[in-house]
């Protein structure tokens, strides 16, 4: 790969070990893929916070990071951490776990990356431009902000994009190429989608079938934000999707729409999203209902207080969420209307990241196949169900 004299400097120590040793990550990451050279990027997103994920070994090599002088260069947010920052005890994670996930929050905070412990930091004032390139880890985060926003990046590693915040570069290939962004197959929804679980599904089918493919979507319907992320985060799952057109609605549809004639069209039928649902659901009694995968919005956060006012739930109920949009959601009376019907609504973390084996988890029932898929991987028994019926259920 090319490098500038600018950037041999760097590779050569002249800004620190720091972004010597960050540089030498992405120089290998742009060789093994052919990179032709290293771009600025504007902006990074950090996956790999939860010390579940990282363990000692992630935790020293951060802290490696922090010795060595490292600092980001870029505006940097994080993804979920493994529990509640400042509510942990309540939600019953162990306290050597506790201790482990504080440090790894600590070091991110001395590299000054934002410790904004969210999947969705697009709805906490992190939203990329159209068209700019950025360096994002998190696959729902990297689908949201590629096909809804336009913003150009590949699926980013936690260690990659480190690397990219700290040295503001990345190399060039795959989706930051226009030429790798044209769609590869046209999928057809011919089904009307009523809830956000129906378009969970969508992308649930969609991934299975189509791998890493672009899939050129027609027949959404009129997709929410909240729809939108949770079709991205649905195949970003079950598939490798980083990247996905919606006819009509996402930014580069228009011009992406000429790359689809001859292009094999797969057909989403009603009976494929029943399918997808039934496969994923088990008989479970008394499951934890999670809602927020990926991170609730203020508007799911209202529909769910609306849904219990009143109200005592008989089962538990967990929504999970960002501190900004908790805040915004506590200024509204929301979550005082959830905690009051019995319900809890946690920040930083979520269903999938959490140490749930310690914490007893066994079974959950939610309106995201992300989250059943990751739940079921690690021997949780999973319900599917849309935030409607899963809430009535449990206030019977
Ligand atoms: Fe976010 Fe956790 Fe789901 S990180 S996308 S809520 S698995």
């Amino acid at each position: 790969m090319y490098l500038t004299r600018d950037q041999e400097k760097m590779l050569e120590g002249e800004q620190g070990p720091g972004v010597a040793k960050a540089l030498k990550l992405l120089v290998s990451l742009g060789d093994v893929f052919e990179a032709e050279k290293l771009i600025p990027v504007v902006s990074a997103h950090i996956s790999g916070v939860s010390y579940k994920n990282l363990g000692e070994a992630g935790v020293e090599w951060l802290e490696d990071l922090v010795k060595l002088d490292a600092k980001i260069k870029i505006k940097s947010t994080l993804n979920p951490a493994g529990m509640d920052l400042k509510k942990w005890d309540k939600m019953g994670v162990p306290e050597d776990f506790a201790l482990g996930q504080l440090r790894v929050i600590k070091a991110f905070e001395s590299l000054g990356v934002e410790p904004t412990c969210t999947c969705t930091p697009y709805l906490v004032g992190h939203v990329p431009k159209f068209g700019s390139q950025i360096a994002w880890a998190e696959s729902s985060a990297v689908c949201y902000s590629n096909s809804v926003l336009g913003a150009r990046t590949n699926r980013e590693s936690g260690p990659t994009s480190i690397a990219s915040a700290i040295t503001g570069l990345t190399p060039l290939y795959e989706y930051r190429l226009e030429e790798n962004r044209r769609p590869k197959k046209v999928v057809e929804v011919k089904t009307e989608l009523t809830s956000r679980l129906d378009y969970s599904a969508v992308g649930y089918v969609t991934g299975k079938i189509l791998g890493t493919m672009v899939p050129y979507y027609k027949g959404l319907g009129k997709p929410d934000l909240e729809s939108l992320k949770t079709l991205g985060a649905a195949c970003a799952t079950s598939g490798g999707i980083a990247l996905w057109h919606g006819e009509g609605i996402t930014p580069e549809s228009k011009s992406m729409n000429q790359f689809t004639k001859g292009l094999e069209k797969i057909v989403i039928e009603e009976r494929d999203i029943y399918e997808a649902k039934e496969k994923m659901s088990c008989d479970i009694k008394d499951p934890i209902i999670c809602l927020g995968c990926p991170h609730c919005s203020l508007k799911e956060l209202n529909e769910a207080a609306k849904l219990v006012r009143n109200d005592k739930l008989k089962g538990k109920v967990m929504a999970f969420t960002s501190k900004g949009v908790y805040n915004e959601a506590e200024k509204l009376g929301f979550v005082k209307e959830i905690e009051d019907s019995g319900g809890f609504v946690y920040v930083d973390t979520c269903m999938v990241v959490a140490p749930l084996k310690e914490m007893g988890w066994k079974e959950i029932a939610t309106n995201s196949f992300k989250a059943a898929q990751y739940c079921t991987n690690m021997g949780i028994k999973t319900k599917m169900g849309t935030v409607n019926e899963l809430i009535t259920e449990a206030l019977k």
